[in-house]
């Protein structure tokens, strides 16, 4: 009895498999647009899924295959997602018919996931414009300023811990983590945890983490993207319980002590308890939540990268710190000062062109869309609620059409001579619209502020662990150097 429900349960779901692969094999071909053959269940990710390359890499193959369209299409696993590569096409998406697209695409339902959800990130439709108005006040030129000092501090700190040890190759990666998790805790909750000297603290222990999605939560995705209703009345969550209690609890006692004690900053924690009011536990600890998923990794892999590409290029390294040495010994580093920098814009702009965080803009479908056809003589495309679009970004910012000599690291491709070649829509790191990345500023200065003091005080040295050429790392999203960023920092006399 056993062996034939058994069996009977092995035939439906090879008979699920077949029918859904024939479905997803035809479902771009009868609409007239180009794409590759997938594979059963993974569709076009198998080379992400089983870390055979980056997604980047598995987007560029597709980005470059088809040259001369406007669009592609994508299996992500079972779901069909259109890759746009027309810059036109990206702005009409993204700013002109924003009110067509005003949405993520939902990667974890609440139920999976009910911090990932709740964040402003991928909070939907009106939800998400109320939120962005609630938190965007704490990202204006002022509240910049006065988180500037607190970023220095913690500069200041690596640069400390660089100057005990000098004899040594550093692990860029775990520094530039240690430096990115104090930043964002104390500038945006006013934690101070100093993770280079409490180096098992739990909250970079588990920031860190976020994103590097174990097996298991691999598999979940896979799952959740195949049978979604299922996996929503089995109630399995995407993180262990202690994430969400740790963030319930940062969020809970920061806010109590505040309160007891008449505390009061201008960072992140204190908009969300002026705004308490309006909403509910789960979506304020989910915007903490969501500037380290945000803000940790992305900025980190910029600096990590920027060192990496300085260590290769002593030229472009000591040019730059030519520009910090006058600056320091002219007026020193201030919130105005730091625009004045302006060779330090151009590495970090040709940092994030090369190695940028983002990826993809992904959008949601959330009114019926005509996209022109693909190709001149193909047929239009209708968008339908639901559907899904992934604007190119790092497979843009690779693509020899508009960025001559992609793999050079070239920062002279932003300055005021050369600027002005930059196509409309071929470079945002940061995204575009009215869902750019919130923490853009802060993100920059964060970045500029470190890599200041670092060119400052030492030079960054190759060594023979230092990875030349850099090749990616496979992963769904980090972008970090296959062998990780190895190098030596010897001080300046
Ligand atoms: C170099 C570092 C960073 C990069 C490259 C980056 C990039 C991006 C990109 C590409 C998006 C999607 C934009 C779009 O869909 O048009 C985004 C969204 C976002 N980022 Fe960043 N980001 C960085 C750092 C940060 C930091 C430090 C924070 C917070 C302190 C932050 C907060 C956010 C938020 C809240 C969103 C969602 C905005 C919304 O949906 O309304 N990001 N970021």
């Amino acid at each position: 009895m056993i062996f034939e429900i058994l069996l009977s349960l092995i035939f439906t779901l090879v008979g699920y498999i077949i029918y859904d692969y024939i479905q997803m094999s035809q479902f771009f071909k009868r609409r007239g647009v180009k794409h590759f053959p997938p594979v059963p269940i993974l569709g076009n990710i198998h080379n992400t899924t089983f870390r055979k390359m980056h997604f980047v890499e598995e987007m560029q193959l597709v980005h470059d295959a088809f040259p001369d369209e406007k669009y592609v299409g994508f299996m992500d696993c079972t779901k069909p997602i259109l890759f746009i590569r027309d810059p036109e096409l990206i702005k009409q998406i993204t700013v002109k018919d924003f009110d067509h697209f005003t949405d993520r695409r939902e990667f974890l339902t609440e139920e999976l996931d009910p911090l990932f959800a709740s964040t402003v990130l991928f909070m939907k439709g009106e939800k998400w414009r109320q939120m962005r108005t609630t938190l965007t006040p704490a990202f204006t030129g002022s509240k910049m300023k006065s988180m500037l000092p607190i970023i220095v501090e913690n500069a200041n700190n690596i640069i400390q811990y660089l100057h005990d040890h000098q004899t040594e190759i550093i692990d860029v990666e775990d520094l530039v983590n240690r430096y990115a998790v104090d930043v964002i805790s104390s500038a945006g909750f006013g934690l101070q945890i100093n993770s280079l000297k409490d180096r098992d603290n739990e909250l970079f222990k588990i920031g860190i983490n976020l994103l590097n999605f174990t097996l298991k939560q691999r598999a979940l995705f896979i799952l959740s993207s195949m049978f979604s209703d299922l996996t929503r009345k089995l109630g399995v969550r995407f993180y262990p319980e202690k994430t969400y209690n740790l963030f319930r609890n940062l969020v809970a006692t920061t806010m109590e002590y505040r309160k007891r004690e008449h505390v009061e900053r201008p960072d992140m924690i204190q908009l969300l308890m002026e705004a308490k009011g309006e909403w509910s536990a789960d979506e304020l600890t989910g915007q903490v939540f969501n500037f380290f998923i945000a803000g940790l990794d992305s900025t980190s892999s910029a600096i990590v990268m920027a060192i990496h590409e300085l260590a290769l290029h002593p030229e472009i390294q000591e040019k730059l710190y030519q520009e910090c040495r006058h600056l320091e010994e002219d007026k020193g580093l201030t919130f105005d000062s730091l625009s004045e920098l302006k060779y330090l814009d151009c590495v970090i702009n040709e940092t994030l062109r090369k190695w940028t965080a983002g990826i993809f803009i992904d959008r949601t479908c959330v009114k019926t869309y005509g996209l022109p056809p693909p190709r001149e003589g193909g047929r239009p495309y209708t968008l339908k609620p639901g559907d899904v679009v992934y604007n190119m970004l790092n497979a843009m910012l690779m693509d020899p059409n508009h960025w001559p000599e992609p793999h050079k690291f070239d920062p002279e491709r932003f300055s005021e001579e050369n600027k002005h070649n930059i196509k409309p829509y071929t470079y945002m790191p940061f995204g575009a619209g009215p869902r750019i990345c919130l923490g853009q500023r802060f993100a920059m200065m964060e970045v500029k502020a470190l890599i200041f003091q670092i060119t400052l005080n030492f030079m960054i040295v190759k060594t023979e662990k230092t990875m030349d050429p850099i090749k990616l790392k496979p992963h769904n999203f980090s972008i970090k150097a296959l062998d990780g960023t190895w190098v030596k920092f010897q001080k300046r006399e």
